[in-house]
Parts: structure tokens; sequence; C-alpha cells
């Protein structure tokens, strides 16, 4: 059943990456007989109804219903960009989903919503506390201790104030000293302006897909109903 969208609430699905280290565009790869892209705009469009995708440049939408469709750019922020542009004129609120997390869930999307609608937070990204100590790796080879506590690891969906979004995309696409592909994910640059990024818990096996192994991991993990899209 089709989800009519909130007032003020739309959604994106960015699905425009090559796919290097996956080794094809992994977006179009099949988990269970659904491509995942498709299944990403499926979870979206129940949240928040039809999204924006945005697909490589030169490819045809062929999937379910969606609001919009746009070629990405060369990297996550351009294609987020180019996305942004097509959201409906009356959106506040956006809700940022990524084929890679074939395992998020509704609940989790309506959560990331919430910090932002109801909480007043300008991002709001889901994320899950790792048991293991985190450590950064210096440039000259040697360890920083980071430690374990307070430590998440950060997750798609995201939500946004669309008006903080918006402005955070327009300072790193002025700013000739941040390339748009060392960008690996937006809030940080909210968090840079002085915005208030927070966190709902995450699931810590909605796994990244990165290469074809962490398909049959999601395949067994699709087993527990738990991660059905309803
Ligand atoms: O490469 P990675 O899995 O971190 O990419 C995160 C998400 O950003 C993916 O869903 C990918 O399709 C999307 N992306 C994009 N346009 C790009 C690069 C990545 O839409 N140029």
């Amino acid at each position: 059943m089709k989800t009519e969208r909130p007032a003020g609430v739309a959604g994106i699905v960015l699905a425009a990456g090559s796919g290097t280290r996956f080794g094809s565009p992994k977006q179009f790869a099949l988990l269970d007989g659904e491509r995942l892209v498709d299944r990403a705009v499926r979870l979206v469009t129940k949240a928040v109804g039809e999204p924006v995708v945005a697909v490589p440049t030169g490819y045809v939408w062929d999937g379910p219903p969606v609001h919009a469709w746009v070629g990405g750019g060369g990297s996550r922020l351009q294609s987020l960009s180019a996305a942004v542009d097509e959201l409906p004129a009356d959106a506040e609120f956006v809700l940022v989903h990524d084929p890679a997390r074939p395992l998020a869930t509704q609940d989790i999307c309506h959560a990331v919503l919430s910090a932002v609608i109801d909480g007043g937070a300008d991002a709001a990204m889901s994320a899950w506390a790792t048991p293991d100590t985190i450590k950064n790796v210096r440039a000259d080879g040697s360890l920083q201790h980071l430690g374990r506590d307070g430590m998440v690891v950060a997750q798609s969906p995201m939500a946004y104030r669309l008006s903080t979004l918006r402005q955070a995309i327009d300072h790193l696409m002025a700013d000739d000293s941040t390339s748009p592909g060392s960008v690996t994910e937006e809030t940080v640059v909210i968090e840079q302006l002085g915005g208030r990024v927070v966190c709902v818990p995450g699931d810590r096996w909605s796994h990244h897909i990165v290469e074809p192994r962490d398909l049959d991991l999601a395949h067994y993990l699709l087993a527990d109903d738990a991660y059905d899209i309803h």
C-alpha cells in the first residue's frame, strides 16, 4: 500500500554510486530477488511517501514509482545536491537513505525524523554503540587512543531540517578547500556550521554493503522478520 507523504516531509534515496569497492554498482545487486535500490525506495516510500532517487548519470529509472529521479554526480554530496533540487516545494524535513543499508527499518526512519521534527535537531542519524575500542592511525603510523565510551558507528538513514542541509551543501560546494568526494556523509558539515547533530539507537547488524560477501550476511539476517518492510 502506498503511503501518502506527510505534510512537509520528503525522502531521498542516494543510488548514484559506482560501486568501486563492490566491483559493480551495488545498488542494482539483488538481495532475496529484489534490487537494493528498490528495497531502499520501498522503505522510504513506506516511511514518508515516494522519494527522489539519484541514479548514475545516463541511467533511466526503471524501478518502483518515485516522486522524481535525477542523474547523480561524481560524489555523494553532488548526488545529494541534485536530489535536493527535485524535492517537493513544501518540504521542510527530509529523510535520506542509502541502498547500501538494506537492513534499515521503518522504526529507525521514524526515530531519526522525530529527532529533527519533534526534538529540534538539525540532523539525526542512526548509530550503534561499538563494543570495540577505537583508535585513530596518525599519518606516521602511530596510534591515538580514542576509547570505547561514547563511541558510536554512524549508519544511514539520516534526517535533516532541509534549510540546514541546503546551507551545508551550499557551503561545501563553495569551499574550494574541500573535495566533494571526501565528504562520506554530510552531517559533519552541519556540525562544523554549528548545527546540532544527534543520533538515535541504530542496529549493530544493519551493516554497510561494501563487498559481495556482505550480501550473504544480509540474506542470512533477513530471515528474521524484524527486518521485514511492512
Ligand atoms: O560508497 P558508499 O557505500 O559509502 O556510498 C554511500 C551511498 O552514497 C551509496 O548509496 C551510493 O550509491 C551513494 N552515492 C551516490 N553518488 C555518488 C557516490 C555515492 O549517490 N557519486
